[in-house]
C-alpha cells in the first residue's frame, strides 16, 4: 500500500464503489463498468478492459472494454496464457510493460486488427480464494508517460473489489438459483409446475391465459404433443377466480369407455358386477374449481352426448343412478388432434366442439418460439442438476447452438428429456453437443428415418423441408416458392400431395 500521501480523490473513489458494492446484487456488470471505469480513469489509462476466466477452457474473453476501440476488442478472446492478460491470469500476477513492442509476451493481433496503436499495459489479476477469475488491464499510460508502481498498487485495489463483486453475484445467483428450485418443488407438491415464457410468443400467450382465466367459460387447448398444453390448464386455473378450488385431470384416451364414464362420472352401488361401493366420480370431485379433460378428441361417441349435457345444464347421472348430480364446474379440455377435421368426418360431435371451442388457445411449437429454448434448457438443467446432486454449470456456446437450430418435433418434452440425460452422463462443467445426441440437420441421430427406404425417407425430407420454409414464409405459398426457387403451381401440388397442413 502507498503509506504516505494517499490521493483524496483516488480514497474517495474507493469509498464509493465500496459502497455500491453493497447494493448493486443484482447488475454486476454495472458495478464491473464502474469499477473499471474509475480504475481507468485515475490510473490515467487511454483505454482499458476487464477480462474473465472461463472456467471449462481457462480461456479469457473480455467482459467490458473501454476506450475508442471498445465494442471492437469484445469480440476477440485469448487463449491461455496468450498475451499479456494470460500472461498475469497463469501467473496470477501483476505487469506492467511500457514498451509493449519490446515485449514478446504482448499479442499484438488484437490491436492489429482493429487498428489501435498499444504502447503500455498495466495488468493485475482477480482473485477470489487466492484463483485467478480474470484480469483488469489498463492500456496507454496518457501523454506517452509510463505505468509506475503506485497505479500497479491502486488497480490490485480495484481488482480486489471488482472480485468481491464478482463474488456475491455468484452467491446471489446460487441463492436465486436455490430458490427457483425450491419454488419448483413447492409448485410440484401442489400438483403444478413452473412454466418458463421468455419469448414474445408465449408472452402473448400469458397475456391471452390471463384474460381467459378471468372468464368461466370452457377452454380448448390445441396444439402438438409436448408443447404444455397441461402447463397452460394449470395456468388458466391458478389465475382464476377457481384458485382456491380443486383442479382435476382426467386422461380421456388412457380408458376404455366404461371405465371412463364412471371414472368421470361416479357410479353406484351395483352399477355393474364388480362396483361393489358408491363412486364419486371426478366431476364431483372437481366441484368448485376446474375439471382438465386431456385428449378430448379421444373422447367416445357415447360420452360425448353426456359431456354436452354436462356442460349445458351442470348435470349428469352417476353410472347406475337416475338421480342427477349438479356441479359447479369449470372446463378445460386439450387436444393435439384436428378436432375441427375430426368434426367434418363425422367422429366428433359438432354441438361439443362448439360449446368448447368458447375461448380456443393454441400453444405454438417450440420450433416457432426459439427464444424459450435457451430459457427452457437452463430451467431444466437447475432441476436435473438438483435431482442428480450434480453441478453442471451450463452448455458450451456448440451445444447451444445445436439445440437452437434442432427442429424439436417432440417439443419441450423432448427438451426436457435431452436435457435430462445430458446432465445424467455429462462428466464435465459444461454440457457438450456429444451429450446432446442431436444433430445439426434437425433430426435426431438415426431417430426419423431409420427402417425408412430411400424413397420414403426423401419424402419425409421433402415434407419437412417445404413445411419449414412455408413456416418462414408465414404460408405465403408466392414467397416460398420464390425463395425455394420454384413455380408456385408446383409448390402447391407438392403441398397436396405430400399432405402439409
Ligand atoms: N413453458 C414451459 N416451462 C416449463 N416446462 C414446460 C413448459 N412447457 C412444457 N413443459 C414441460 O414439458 C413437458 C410437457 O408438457 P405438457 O405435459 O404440458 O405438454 P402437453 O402439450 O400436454 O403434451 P401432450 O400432448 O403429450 O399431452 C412437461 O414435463 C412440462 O412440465
Ligand atoms: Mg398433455
Amino acid at each position: 500500500m502507498v503509506e504516505t500521501n494517499i490521493d483524496p480523490q483516488k480514497f474517495e473513489t474507493f469509498i464509493e464503489i465500496n459502497t455500491l458494492i453493497n447494493s448493486y446484487y443484482a447488475d454486476p456488470r454495472a458495478l464491473l463498468q464502474r469499477i473499471l471505469e474509475s480504475a481507468t480513469r485515475l490510473t490515467g489509462a487511454e483505454a482499458s478492459s476487464l477480462l474473465l476466466v472461463k472456467p471449462e477452457s481457462r480461456s479469457l474473453h473480455f467482459e467490458i472494454a473501454l476506450g475508442p476501440k471498445g465494442a471492437e476488442v469484445k469480440q476477440f478472446s485469448l487463449e491461455r496464457g496468450q498475451g499479456i492478460a494470460g500472461w498475469v491470469a497463469e501467473r496470477n500476477r501483476s505487469l506492467i510493460v511500457n514498451d509493449v513492442s519490446r515485449d514478446e509476451r504482448f499479442h499484438s493481433q488484437i490491436s492489429a486488427s482493429i487498428d489501435f496503436e498499444t504502447r503500455s499495459i498495466l495488468a493485475v489479476p482477480m482473485r477470489i480464494q487466492e484463483r485467478c477469475v480474470g484480469v483488469l488491464e489498463m492500456i496507454n499510460k496518457r501523454d506517452g508517460g509510463a505505468f509506475t508502481e503506485e497505479d500497479r498498487h491502486w488497480l490490485e485495489i480495484f481488482a480486489t473489489q471488482a472480485a468481491l463483486a464478482i463474488q456475491n453475484a455468484k452467491s446471489f445467483q446460487a441463492v436465486r438459483d436455490q430458490i427457483d428450485v425450491l419454488q419448483d418443488q413447492m409448485n410440484g407438491v401442489r400438483g403444478y409446475h413452473t412454466m418458463i415464457a421468455a419469448s414474445r410468443l408465449m408472452q402473448e400467450k400469458l397475456e391471452l391465459v390471463a384474460r381467459i382465466a378471468e372468464t368461466d367459460s370452457s377452454v380448448l387447448i390445441h396444439g402438438e404433443s409436448g408443447v404444455g398444453k397441461e402447463l397452460v390448464a394449470e395456468q388458466i386455473h391458478q389465475r382464476s377466480a377457481r384458485r382456491n378450488g380443486p383442479l382435476v385431470r382426467v386422461n380421456c384416451a388412457a380408458l376404455p369407455e366404461p371405465l371412463l364414464e364412471s371414472e368421470l362420472f361416479g357410479h353406484v352401488k351395483g352399477a355393474f358386477t364388480d362396483a361393489d361401493r358408491n363412486r364419486t366420480g371426478r366431476f364431483e370431485l372437481a366441484d368448485g374449481g376446474t375439471i382438465f379433460l386431456d385428449e378430448i378428441g379421444d373422447l367416445p361417441p357415447a360420452l360425448q352426448a353426456k359431456m354436452l349435457r354436462v356442460i349445458q345444464e351442470r348435470s349428469f347421472e352417476k353410472v347406475g343412478s337416475s338421480t342427477p348430480v349438479r356441479v359447479n364446474v369449470r372446463i378445460l379440455a386439450a387436444t393435439n388432434k384436428d378436432i375441427a377435421k375430426a368434426v367434418e368426418q363425422g367422429e366428433f360431435r359438432s354441438d361439443l366442439y362448439y360449446r368448447l371451442n368458447v375461448l380456443p388457445i393454441e400453444v405454438p411449437p417450440l420450433r416457432r418460439r426459439r427464444e424459450d429454448i435457451p430459457a427452457l434448457a437452463a430451467f431444466f438443467l437447475k432441476r436435473f442438476n438438483q435431482e442428480t446432486k450434480k453441478q453442471v454449470q451450463g452448455f458450451t456456446d456448440e451445444a447451444m447452438e445445436t439445440l437452437l437450430s434442432y427442429s424439436w418435433p417432440g417439443n419441450v418434452r423432448e427438451l426436457e428429456n435431452v436435457v435430462e440425460r445430458a446432465v445424467v452422463i455429462c462428466d464435465k462443467s459444461y454440457i457438450s453437443p456429444n451429450e446432446l445426441a442431436l444433430d445439426r440437420r434437425g433430426t435426431r441421430r438415426g431417430g426419423e428415418y431409420e427402417d425408412k427406404s430411400l424413397k420414403e425417407s426423401v419424402t419425409l425430407f421433402k415434407k419437412h423441408f417445404i413445411r419449414n420454409a412455408l413456416e418462414r414464409h408465414g404460408w405465403h405459398q408466392t414467397e416460398t416458392a420464390k425463395a425455394l426457387g420454384i413455380q408456385r403451381t408446383y409448390l402447391s401440388r407438392l403441398i397436396k400431395e405430400l399432405e402439409i397442413k
